[in-house]
């Protein structure tokens, strides 16, 4: 025999994962079994150092191998079935390594532990597993392991009753199939990684729990997500059976997200396990667009650098402005692809002159100008003139469709004025409403954007020239 086992030292790893391993321990072999009851009472009489702990079943055939209780990782018969929960044969004896006596009594016989050490008993059961064991343990921990038990989601078609109550069933707030990994043994006994299609159950936690993964009805890790997540089969964990690898838990994160993001409150979709999902390849394009609707509310867009008077725009509209920094490159990639968010310059575009395909104006020839028109081109091309120090061009249109009085274009300065949007009399000489016209689109010979400082700072400028003009060239604007 190569190895020996010192028994404290193994207890020792119960104390480090604490004692409510001993009972989730039990009661996971209890319905790794075919039983429809099983019985658990913790008790401990007042004054005592120990706890008796009793694990009762009435799965009719019984412990097929009593040897497998005190022999260290025996080749485990529930291996090969990944909806059964235990797979090391290593739990049955951390919980007596925790014990300072105890009894198993099944079909096969029995066995006691006692500081004489092991005895066989010669008294088999009809039907079912019965363990009873002494297990050191504070008060604390009492309440500790107590807690632990109603933490326990009881597999349907499982009675199970603590302490004389029975651990009421849950209702879950959403179930969904899933291909996710867990492990299966080889024809060798090696436990494989292996992909199968499972159920997840979707619990809200009672007040006071920690979100947690269950694997099949026992809590295995702490998330601290929004919801508890019971997998239908076995889940990929440490030796320690209490982590799943990083790659497990974000997929499963992401799927929860795909089949929850409805029920979110806008405080629930900040969690991380959520805002997490956004990057991931399989997140459902309804639940991208769910959650940036939960963080960001409806009023929400892209920033635009194709269009900066746009993003300014729906600043003032009361928009949300979403800069490139915000999202991951994954993410934006999940974003567009779901169509979640917009750029700016595609709600609250820029005032364009031309549409987005370039529909070219219907230009009126000179010959249909009326004369005012004519004369009040050449008064522009004068003002202009002094106004920016460079001739310009004026070209005219007759569109109600246009929404624009005009427009000025910087590459060849040229000034377009569209008839249709003037009262008629601004026509007749220099006024008020011609000339507002004048310095807004002159403006543009400095800067595009309406919404920017280079803008306000053109327009003011050249309203002080403008006044300047009047005094020194009174007929310009007579
Ligand atoms: N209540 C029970 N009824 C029948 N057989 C049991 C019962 N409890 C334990 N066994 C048997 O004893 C074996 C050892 O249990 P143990 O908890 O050590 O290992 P396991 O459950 O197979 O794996 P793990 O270490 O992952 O829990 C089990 O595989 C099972 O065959
Ligand atoms: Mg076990």
């Amino acid at each position: 025999m190569w190895f020996e086992v010192d028994k404290n030292g193994l207890g020792k790893l119960v104390e480090r994962k604490g004692k409510q391993y001993v009972l989730h321990e039990l009661i996971q072999n209890a319905w790794d079994q075919n039983v429809t009851t099983v019985h658990v009472t913790l008790t401990k009489e007042p004054g005592s150092r120990y706890a008796d702990i009793i694990v009762e079943d009435d799965d009719p055939l019984g412990f097929s191998r009593l040897t497998d209780a005190w022999t260290l990782f025996a080749e485990s018969e529930k291996k090969v079935d990944a909806s059964k929960r235990g797979r090391f044969n290593l739990g049955e004896k951390l919980v007596l390594a925790a014990c300072s006596e105890a009894e198993i009594i099944t079909t096969t016989g029995g066995v006691r532990f006692d500081a004489e050490g092991r005895h066989r008993l010669r008294k088999p059961r009809e039907r079912g597993s019965v363990f009873r064991g002494l297990v050191k343990m504070t008060n604390d921990e009492m309440t500790t392991c107590r807690e632990a038990a109603t933490r326990l989601i009881p597999p349907a078609g499982i009675v199970t009753i603590f302490n004389g109550e029975q651990l009421l069933p849950r209702t879950p707030v959403a179930e969904f199939d899933a291909s996710l990994k867990t492990e299966i043994a080889d024809e060798e006994g090696n436990l494989r990684p292996a992909t199968r299609k499972t159920t997840v159950r979707v619990y809200a936690p009672k007040p006071g729990e920690i979100a947690s993964i269950y694997e099949l009805g026992i809590p295995v890790v702490e998330t601290g997500d929004t919801y508890h997540l019971d997998i239908q089969q076995k889940v990929p964990l440490s030796l320690d059976r209490d982590n799943v690898p990083p790659a497990y838990l974000h997929n499963l994160r992401t799927l929860t997200l795909n089949h929850t993001h409805h029920l979110l409150s806008p405080e629930q979709a900040k969690a991380t396990w959520v805002t997490a999902g956004l990057g991931h390849r399989d997140i459902a394009p309804d639940a991208v667009q769910s959650v940036i609707t939960n963080r960001f509310g409806d009023r929400a867009l892209t920033f635009d650098p194709s269009d900066p008077e746009a993003n300014k725009r729906a600043v003032a509209d009361g928009y949300t402005v979403i800069t490139g920094g915000q999202f991951s490159a994954e993410e934006w990639a999940n974003i567009r692809k779901a169509g979640a968010l917009t750029p700016a310059g595609q709600v609250t575009p820029s005032p364009k002159p031309f549409g987005p395909g370039g529909d070219m104006l219907d230009f009126l020839d000179i010959g249909q100008w009326t004369p005012t028109e004519s004369r009040l081109a050449e008064r522009f091309k004068a003002i202009a003139l002094e106004l920016i120090g460079r001739p310009i061009k004026v070209d005219m249109v007759d569109d109600r469709s246009w929404p624009f009085k005009g427009t000025f274009r910087r590459s060849d300065a040229t000034l377009t004025i569209n008839r249709s949007k003037f009262n008629r009399q601004s026509f007749d000489g220099i006024c008020e409403e011609n000339l507002d016209f004048l310095i807004h689109e002159l403006g543009h010979h400095y800067e595009g954007d309406h919404l920017s400082e280079n803008y306000y700072r053109a327009l003011s400028k050249l309203g002080a020239k403008l006044a300047l003009i009047a005094v020194a060239k009174p007929e310009l604007l007579k």
